[in-house]
């Protein structure tokens, strides 16, 4: 598990007085790194697999919930395989997650939830939801005065097949001192047991992309709280780090970064779609104009199997297949990735994954947290492994994402 039990979040009061609207900060200390590895410092493959593959599933899902919304594809994801219309693998959302507080409803009850930026739906545990929602606290609508049943049917099919209805309702949900209103929300029935309370910390999740990606509304509670004027900026931003990380909403806190920030434009606004103009390794530019996501929902790094194994290529990097590669340990490549003219480099310790095995000529091999995965098309996911090199702005107004150095 990536969280510890005690991870929490904590939204301090404005200092300024006066302002119409005090900036909020909501701060997400995580005990543990998105590290998939034992204690004893070797690589769990096991685990890291298992997230690769939820990766995958979440990526396309998301891409079929776009194709129904617009009717068209992402551009170079034709040839993706089609997956049930509309279904959900919740399974996906066991552990990759940083999250925080919510309230939701008249009187405000606080849910916690996984904070997003690769979906787009609100979901919490609703009425019904049997003891898999175990020690979660449940969104009841008779109990608030501001819910309506909107009654849409949800369907949701886990990664595991299981299939589930969820509805949909609209209420107040309030974050880091924000209200929304009328926001829509998806009250699940039952959550498949990979979602199961004593894995998880959070109740439910919070989707920060774009309302093509949305199954059960097109405005997002980020969206909704910009359309309602809720905000002061129509911005967010992620500070991710051993502690001290922070989602800032509605604006950017100046203590957490350096310098100025180098924006990008958003090529598709579904998910947080950006171009990334060179990856290089080790000053050597391998990858060119490569597509991707950012995405807070995922730990590693993934991207399609032909780029990564050239990545890996240049640094002696050496497959050890389902599309995991180790290089030298004492040899971490220097992999740095060009977007709108900033240099981003991934920090040796987000790319070793652990001690794997050693070589064949003895030397010990670490698993590198870049792994391929052909079932994203053409699109990179950059993960956690990713976003904790920078302090990242997530700009709705302008439909773009600004990156500046940690201060
Ligand atoms: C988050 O919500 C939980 C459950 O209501 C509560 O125990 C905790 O104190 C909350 N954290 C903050 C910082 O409000
Ligand atoms: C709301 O509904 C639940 C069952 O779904 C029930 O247990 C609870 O008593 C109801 N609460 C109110 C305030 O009606
Ligand atoms: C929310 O819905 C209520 C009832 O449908 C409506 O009166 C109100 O204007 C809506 N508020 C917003 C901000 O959309
Ligand atoms: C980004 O988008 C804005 C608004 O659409 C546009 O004015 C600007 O030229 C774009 N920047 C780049 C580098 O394409
Ligand atoms: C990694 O590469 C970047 C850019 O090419 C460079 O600025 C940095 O010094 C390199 N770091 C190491 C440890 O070589
Ligand atoms: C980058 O790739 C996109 C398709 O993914 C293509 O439309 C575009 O022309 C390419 N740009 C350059 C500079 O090669
Ligand atoms: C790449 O650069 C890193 C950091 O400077 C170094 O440790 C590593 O040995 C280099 N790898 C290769 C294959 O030269």
């Amino acid at each position: 598990m990536f969280f510890t039990a005690g991870a929490f979040l904590t939204i301090l009061p404005a200092l300024a007085a006066g302002l119409p609207h005090p900036p909020s900060f909501i701060t997400i200390p995580l005990g543990q790194r998105p590290r998939v590895q034992h204690v004893s410092g070797f690589a769990d493959i096991a685990a890291f697999q298992a997230n690769i593959a939820r990766t995958a599933v979440k990526v396309e899902r998301n891409l079929a919930i776009y194709e129904k919304n617009t009717g068209s594809s992402l551009a170079g994801h034709h040839s993706l395989r089609k997956r049930t219309q509309g279904s959900d693998p919740l399974i996906d959302y066991a552990d990759n997650y940083w999250y925080g507080n919510i309230t939701v409803g008249t009187p405000p009850v606080t849910f916690t939830v996984d904070f997003d930026t690769g979906s787009s739906d609100l979901f919490l545990p609703g009425p019904g939801c049997g003891e898999l929602c175990g020690s979660f606290t449940v969104y009841y609508p008779n109990a608030s005065s501001t819910s309506k049943l909107l009654g849409q049917s949800v369907g949701l099919i886990y990664g595991d097949q299981s299939s589930i209805i969820g509805t949909t309702y609209s209420d107040t949900v309030s974050i880091g001192g924000y209200t929304a209103k009328n926001q829509t929300i998806i009250a699940a029935q039952q959550y498949s047991e990979a979602f199961e309370a004593p894995t998880r910390a959070s109740d439910g999740l919070m989707g920060m992309a774009f309302g093509a990606l949305g199954q059960s509304t097109h405005s997002p509670l980020f969206q909704t709280l910009v359309a309602q004027g809720a905000v002061p900026e129509p911005v967010f931003a992620f500070k991710l780090a051993h502690s001290g990380s922070e989602l800032r909403i509605g604006g950017v806190n100046s203590a957490l970064y350096k310098g100025a920030f180098t924006y990008t434009n958003v090529t598709e606004p579904a998910y947080w779609q950006i171009t990334v103009d060179g990856v290089s390794a080790n000053g050597t530019q391998v990858l060119s104009n490569v597509s991707a996501i950012v995405d807070s929902g995922t730990s590693t790094i993934s991207g399609d199997p032909a780029s990564v194994e050239k990545l890996y290529a240049a640094v002696g990097g050496v497959s050890i297949g389902n599309g995991m590669y180790a290089y030298p340990c004492d040899s971490t490549p220097n992999l740095t990735f060009q977007i709108g003219g900033k240099s981003i480099a991934i920090a040796p310790e987000w790319i070793n994954g652990g001690f794997y095995t050693d070589g064949e000529n003895g030397e010990a091999l670490c698993l590198g947290q870049i792994s391929g995965s052909d079932s994203t098309g053409t699109l990179w996911v950059l993960g956690d492994v990713f976003m904790r090199n920078v302090y990242t702005v997530f700009d709705v107004g302008n439909t773009r994402i600004g990156f500046a150095d940690l201060a």
